[in-house]
């Protein structure tokens, strides 16, 4: 240990999420439902002796709150800087995809916020820290942010959205399949508003249909009837691709996963690139996994989790 260290470290991690149904519905006050992941964004704490704020993670070191690589941990420590006594340096480990609709900056926010709010002993709730996460979120991205990223983040489990409310699942087994294209949510929103302009009668049945998934699908989550859950995802599917968010990347990944046994397989989150889900039973994820890379995608296997923001040991 420095001089300029004190050695205390505190690390939480935070999991990422999935959409099961209802992204861009949920936009226009339709219902959506969105399952916390097993994959998970970790920050390490630990105090600095000196007035200065460090932050690491793969991409490099930033010494100045400014800088643009790490500007959701640095958002973390602007808004809880008046708690830290002197300084800070934050460790940022993660495990999912950047820009790929996951919630990956989500999970950062919510990991961090947690890290700080222990380690400085500052006693904000787990719904106070959800609340800032998402103005964290909302500041980052101008505006766009919805709640159900940062609150899935910090609850675990299944969100229904907007209710906000969560309930605990047995683990669905989800194949992700990744196109590798950075998709912006900004832009997707913007495109598919343009055509409920162009076209608001067509356009406000799709979206009201998927609403109707997102009932449905809540029903059946409550009767754990997952192969049926599988077939209103690929309803909603037709749906995202109708109002324009896929892509032929997307399509395929899709496709492949079907035909490997899915339950049912969509895009998760805006569309327009990032990624797509399938779900299915256990033994079948791993067939999956691979057609998705025999594709082109990048795959990660993995499952729902309950577990929410939690304090933990060593860094995944
Ligand atoms: C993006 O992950 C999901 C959208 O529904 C936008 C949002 O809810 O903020 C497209």
């Amino acid at each position: 240990m420095t001089k300029t260290e004190s050695g205390k470290r505190t690390i939480y991690s935070a999991p990422g999420k999935i959409y099961l149904c209802g992204e861009h519905a949920v936009v226009y006050n339709e219902p959506a439902i969105a399952c916390a992941i097993d994959l998970r964004a970790t920050a390490k704490v630990r105090s600095l002796c000196e007035k200065r704020y460090v932050i690491k993670s793969s991409m490099g070191v930033s010494k100045r709150l400014k800088s643009k690589k790490h500007i959701y941990a640095a958002k973390c420590i602007e808004k809880l800087k008046k708690y830290i006594p002197k300084g800070v340096e934050i460790e940022i480990e993660s495990e999912i995809p950047v820009g790929s609709g996951l919630g990956s900056s989500a999970a950062t926010v919510i990991a961090t916020l947690a890290a700080l709010n222990d380690h400085f002993k500052i006693g904000y709730s787990l719904e106070e820290i959800a609340k800032i996460g998402h103005k964290i979120e909302k500041e980052v991205q101008r505006g766009l942010a919805s709640p159900t990223d940062t609150f899935a983040s910090t609850t675990g489990g299944v969100v229904f959205v907007p209710e906000m409310k969560t309930i605990e699942l047995p683990e669905i087994y989800v194949a992700i399949g990744n196109t590798g294209k950075f998709s912006s949510t900004k832009k997707m929103v913007s495109s598919v508003k343009n055509l409920k302009n162009e076209y608001a009668e067509i356009v406000n049945r799709i979206l009201e249909s998927a609403g109707n998934i997102s009932r449905e699908v809540e029903k059946l989550i409550k009767r754990e009837d997952y192969q049926k859950i599988g077939k209103l995802m690929n309803i909603n599917q037709g749906l995202l691709d109708s109002l324009g968010v896929g892509t032929e990347e997307l399509s395929k990944l899709i496709w492949v996963s079907r035909k490997s046994g899915a339950w049912g397989a969509k895009i998760t989150g805006a569309g327009g690139g990032g990624c797509m889900i399938a779900i299915t039973e256990k033994r079948g994820l791993m067939k999956i996994a691979k057609a998705i890379e025999k594709a082109g995608g990048e795959s990660i296997t993995t499952k729902t989790t309950n577990d929410g923001v939690k304090k933990q040991s060593k860094i995944l």
